[in-house]
């Protein structure tokens, strides 16, 4: 799949596939047999995390490929994430611990903070009254010392805006490796992403797609007008337009499918690109971030008592 774009190299000197499977919402059930059919199509980065409920069942079926010789380890990118349950420094070391586990792993490629949000240790579900104040310095000094144990082979953080990425960098003595965010042609981070390039922090975007079907977020990125034009113009499908898009903008795309042909439809976006002229089009598109985490802001509970203030007045 490799074309001039097919890996990222970060800050580690790590090359990291440019185009991962994301797992987000992948049903246990249906996710064990998409890694399958997404590694067997050539996919080699899945993006996991606990907290979507199915690392069991991805480990699983990765023991598998590797036992019937589908893939090595090695071929493999494998991100997982810090649950917000456990910030607290002492709980992170275990909380890769059982994500190696439940992945059957002894290492993953990339372990991120899964936001600049904690909840109290073993709180159950998202309930606002579960909010408390992160310690991001304390938190990531433990995430460096997972990185310097070799289990977490770069580590990084998710859903941070640019002043509070700005604030890691001036205490890290590991600059985080990769930010993943939401970032798809209707919600490009133009001020994020420049800001993450002055740094050499990789730029990860989920939801490249605009996550079409899910109820709690807004708009539909894949019917934008502009995103069609280019579309038919080129006689590709509309998330194959917006996932190149994103590739040539220099970051990686994680979209999530349990379906085999839109895997493998997803996957067909090497060895041709948007011309210069089409790109161009893209800037035009009106902006909306559609996950805006208001489940995260409370006005008594936790330290956000806006979506400005969660996303640092990017919003
Ligand atoms: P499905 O899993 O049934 O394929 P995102 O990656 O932006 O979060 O988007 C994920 C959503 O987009 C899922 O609902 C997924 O549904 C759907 N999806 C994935 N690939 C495509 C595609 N090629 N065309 C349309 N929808 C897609």
């Amino acid at each position: 799949m490799a074309d001039d774009i097919g890996f990222f190299e970060l800050n580690t000197g790590a090359k990291m596939p440019s185009f991962g499977l994301g797992t987000w919402q992948a049903s246990p059930g249906l996710v064990g047999d998409a890694v399958a059919a997404a590694i067997k199509a050539g996919y080699r980065h899945i993006d996991c995390a606990p907290v979507y409920g199915n690392e069991k069942e991805i480990g699983l079926v990765l023991k598998k490929l590797f036992e019937d010789g589908v893939v090595k380890r090695e071929e493999l990118w494998i991100t997982s994430k810090l649950a917000s349950t456990d910030h607290a420094p002492e709980d992170v070391p275990d909380a890769l611990d059982r994500t190696l586990r439940d992945l059957q792993l002894d290492y993953v490629d990339l372990y991120l903070i899964h936001g600049p949000v904690r909840m109290k240790k073993d709180s159950v579900g998202s309930g606002p009254e579960n909010l408390i104040q992160p310690d991001i310095p304390a938190t990531w000094r433990a995430m460096e010392t997972l990185y310097d144990s070799c289990k977490a082979r770069a580590i990084g953080v998710s859903n941070f805006a640019t002043k509070k990425l700005s604030d890691l960098l001036d205490v890290a003595r590991v600059p985080p490796a990769v930010n993943q965010v939401e970032c798809h042609p209707s919600w490009q981070q133009a001020k994020l992403r420049s800001f993450c390039k002055s740094k050499g922090v990789h730029l990860s975007g989920y939801s490249p797609l605009g996550s079409p079907g899910t109820t709690f977020i807004k708009g539909d990125v894949l019917k934008n007008p502009i995103l069609l034009g280019v579309a038919e113009k080129l006689g590709k499908t509309p998330a194959q337009i917006a996932l190149r898009w994103g590739l040539q903008m220099g970051h990686s795309v994680l979209p999530k499918s349990t379906n085999e042909a839109r895997i493998k439809e997803n996957l067909d976006v090497f060895g041709w690109s948007i011309p210069e002229d089409l790109f161009a089009k893209f800037s035009e598109i009106e902006q909306e971030r559609l996950f805006d985490g208001t489940i995260f802001v409370h006005d008594t509970f936790g330290p956000y008592r806006s979506v400005d203030e969660l996303w640092d007045g990017e919003i």
